[in-house]
Order: C-alpha cells, then structure tokens, then sequence
C-alpha cells in the first residue's frame, strides 16, 4: 500500500506538484492524501485541481498562535501520514507540532544550510555575494531551519542574477531533491 503524504504549503505549490507528479510516476512509493496550507494560495487550487483533499487552516481565523497550531496539527493527524513535508510553508511549527511528526516530518529551504536559514535564504545568499548556494532538505527539529541533512545539492550564483531568477533555477533543483528526500524516507515502509 502506497505511504501517505501531507504537504504543507503557502505560496505557487511547485514543488508540491512535482511531488504528486513523481508519486503518479511511482518514483515516489506514496501518495499525497492531504495538502493543508495557512492561507488562500494557489498551490491549495493546483491541489484542489487534481483530486487531492485540501485544508485551509487559516492563520487569522484563530485567536492565537497556539489554537491555530492545535487546529493545524489536529488537521494533519486526521489523514494519518507516513510523512508530512513543508514544502514553502511559510509559518514557524510548533513545537508540539513538531513532537507530533518528529522523524517523519521534513522541510525543503531554498539554500545551504546552515547557511542562509531565515524566511529569504535566496535574497540573503545573493546580497551575502556568496558565488554558490543551493538547496536543502532536512528532518525538522524545534529549531528553524535547522535539523538533520537528507539531501543538499549546490546551484551557481550568476553575475547578472536577481532574487526570481536565482530561486526560479534553485526551484529547478527542488522539483528533483524533494521527491527523492520523500524517496528515502518512505523507502522500506511499503
Ligand atoms: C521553495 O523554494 C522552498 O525551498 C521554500 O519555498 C519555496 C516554495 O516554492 N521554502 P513552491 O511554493 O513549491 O513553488
């Protein structure tokens, strides 16, 4: 039986999309059963587009942190996942979240950790001036960005690079590392 998924999101579901389109290649041994997301974005609408359950957590329909933190993790605990992946969810989990999912729970970030942690690794790498910078996917811990490496891989900084152009060739790279991280941690499950 094919390990279930839930996807955290926030923003363009890129990389969400690419992982549903490795899973309905079978090079991902899974499923994605759940998409759930802190605010109206269309990563919920290409999830919604293509049969997958979505949730709409929304972080200003809660009274406080902690309630919406509740909410999220009661959401993503109802579809029971092998795996929940961040994947450009832009709010810090709790730690009671993080409890939850430890050691199943992974985080894609758009540059070489430990370098560049923070919700602009891109535009930080690029006014830093550093030549290479990358991508990587890790095991969550309490800490922000932080927590043990699955997979990194480097993408070159380019002399006329912007912040677009420079995330749009290291979102390449994810659409590729992001499958095979949930590649690795499902592998043997099924
Ligand atoms: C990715 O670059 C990811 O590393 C970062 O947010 C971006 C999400 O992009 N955390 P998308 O929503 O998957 O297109």
């Amino acid at each position: 039986m094919a390990s279930r998924i839930a996807v955290l999101v926030s923003g363009s579901g890129s990389n969400m999309e690419a992982l549903a389109d490795a899973c309905a290649a079978n090079e991902v041994p899974g499923e994605i059963v759940m998409v759930a997301s802190d605010r109206p974005c269309r990563a919920l609408e290409i999830a919604g587009d293509r049969g997958i359950p979505t949730q709409l957590v929304e972080f200003s329909a809660f009274g406080s942190r902690d309630e919406w933190s509740h909410a999220l993790r009661d959401a993503v605990v109802a579809c029971e996942p092998d795996l929940v992946v961040s994947a450009g969810f832009m709010r810090i989990l709790s730690p009671a979240f993080v409890d939850t999912f430890e050691g199943r729970l992974i985080n894609l970030h758009p540059s070489l950790l430990p370098s560049f942690a923070g919700a602009h690794g891109v535009r930080d790498a690029l006014e830093f001036g550093v030549k290479v910078t990358g991508t990587t996917v890790h095991l969550v811990e309490h800490q922000v960005d932080h927590g043990p490496i699955l997979l990194q891989e480097a993408v070159a900084v380019l002399p006329d690079d912007t912040e677009e152009k420079l995330h749009e060739r290291i979102k390449d790279v994810e659409h590729r590392l992001l499958p095979e991280a949930c590649r690795i941690m499902l592998q043997g499950r099924t």
